[in-house]
């Protein structure tokens, strides 16, 4: 009796802050007064052991069956969706989590449907009927067995985040919907693509080369207003025991194909390709004079660098693997890769969860010194986790120094330090 007395004492002791806590979690832009059309919501309610779930992708081989192995995993993805509004508290079938402390920042989640904002599409990337710049919003999630890690990392939001807690399991999928507002006159793929409406930034001059920025003059986040956006690119990230050798993850991307024959638009998702190495022996050179990556295979495209594996959304000049092997914290370098290939093949490493990327080239020992193995954590390739900790720090970092179980963080300025090594602001 005393003892269940006391346990209530500490309940309501710790209430307020658990809540308070969640409410940090939480935090994006509000809802505008008069708003009648949906509002998101994120799911933070982690569970602390996974369920049952099956993982049909596991018994196909991704390399001789890439097309059934990406097919699989999309089904996996879709079933019980709700795909209006990709409310995930909706799915009956299966639970999947939102990751949180992605409102803040000027390309943070909007209201309606929590989409963040990507990275545009210059004009002409998606054919020669694009002639305008166009803006792209993703939401992404994770599945059950991501959702445990997550809520071991943040808690209920009212402690320190907890690194240690990474790796994902075997069998994690994360999952990204990109959507633009290009249209069908853009590019005829996106007839009758699935749309979401989402609070994306005012452009001032439609219609020209460059996209609304989302940072305008003076410093202060760009206005935004309601708009249908078209669904163009579906991603997969699976973590993979049988792609344990080279990186522990296996990335795959769809694009949206209206043209297909049919009625149901989500059947009309052609895969890109998949890869679950970098192929660090594939020089730009290498590459220029007809060598093939080995590590990514690709049916449509090539999109990535050398012929690598990345989405029709995606920069250039990097490919998936690449990209999210700079999940780091703190962010020491760069998501992408500079254009000269003898520094740039530090992004093109085959890198586990065990290992960071580093610092970038140029800085103490470049990518290889190994002090960035005691200063750094991984963050197993979650780009998503790196931007989270990034609005989480900007919040909590003040003029006094705060100590994390990863780390001594401090800020100057603008500028923010975690073990003494700048934290660079990641851009797409
Ligand atoms: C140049 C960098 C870059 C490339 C290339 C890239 N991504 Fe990402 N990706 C990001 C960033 C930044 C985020 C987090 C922000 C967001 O959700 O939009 C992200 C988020 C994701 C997520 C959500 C989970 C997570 O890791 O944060 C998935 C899944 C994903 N990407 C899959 C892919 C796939 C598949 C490809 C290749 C087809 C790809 N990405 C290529 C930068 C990249």
């Amino acid at each position: 009796m005393r003892i269940v007395a006391l346990l209530l004492v500490l309940a309501f002791a710790c209430a307020p802050s658990a809540v308070a806590g969640e409410a940090r979690l939480e935090r994006m832009e509000a809802t505008p007064k008069g708003w009648q059309g949906p509002v998101f919501a994120p799911r933070l309610d982690y569970p602390a052991l996974p369920g049952d779930d099956a993982y049909p992708w596991q018994a196909i081989s991704f390399r001789r069956e890439p097309e059934r192995y990406l097919r699989a995993l999309l089904d996996y993805a879709l079933e019980g969706q709700d795909r209006a509004h990709w409310r995930l508290a909706a799915n009956p079938v299966r639970r999947w989590y939102h990751v949180p402390w992605l409102g803040p920042g000027a390309n943070g989640r909007e209201f309606v449907h929590g989409l963040t904002r990507g990275r545009d599409l210059a004009p002409g990337e998606l054919g020669p009927g694009q002639t305008a710049c166009r803006q792209t919003w993703a939401i992404a999630f994770y599945n059950e067995l991501g959702g445990v890690i997550l809520g071991r990392i943040w808690g209920r939001g009212d402690r320190t985040p907890d690194l240690s807690a990474l790796p994902f399991a075997v069998g994690t999928v994360a999952v990204k919907l990109v959507f633009t507002e290009a249209s069908a006159a853009d590019d005829p793929r996106l007839a009758g693509a699935p749309e979401v409406e989402a609070n994306i930034h005012v452009d001032a001059r439609p219609g020209d080369s460059t996209c609304a920025p989302s940072v305008g003059a003076g410093g202060r986040a760009s206005a935004r207003t309601p708009r249908l956006l078209r669904l163009l690119q579906f991603d997969v990230a699976v973590r993979e025991e049988r792609a344990s050798y080279k990186t522990g993850w296996v990335y795959g991307s769809f694009v949206y194909d209206g043209r297909l024959p049919g009625a149901d638009p989500w059947a009309k998702l052609k895969p890109v390709g998949l890869m679950w190495g970098n192929d660090p022996q594939l020089s730009d050179e290498a590459a220029a004079r007809g060598a093939a990556p080995k590590q990514s295979i690709v049916f449509e495209g090539p999109f990535g660098r050398g012929g690598r594996m990345n989405g029709i959304a995606d920069e250039r000049s990097s490919a998936c693997s690449s990209c999210h092997m700079a999940a780091q914290w703190p962010t020491a370098a760069a998501m992408t890769p500079p254009a000269a290939w003898p520094v740039a093949r530090c992004w093109f490493r085959n890198l586990d969860a065990r290992y960071t990327f580093g610092f970038p080239p140029g800085v103490g020992r470049g990518c290889s010194d190994p002090a960035a193995l005691k200063k750094i954590s991984p963050l197993d390739f979650s780009l998503q986790l790196a931007i989270a900790l990034r609005n989480w720090s900007d919040e909590t970092v003040k003029d006094k120094a705060v100590r994390a179980p990863f780390g001594t963080m401090r800020r100057k300025g603008d500028q923010l330090f975690v073990n003494g090594i700048e934290s660079v602001r990641l851009k797409r």
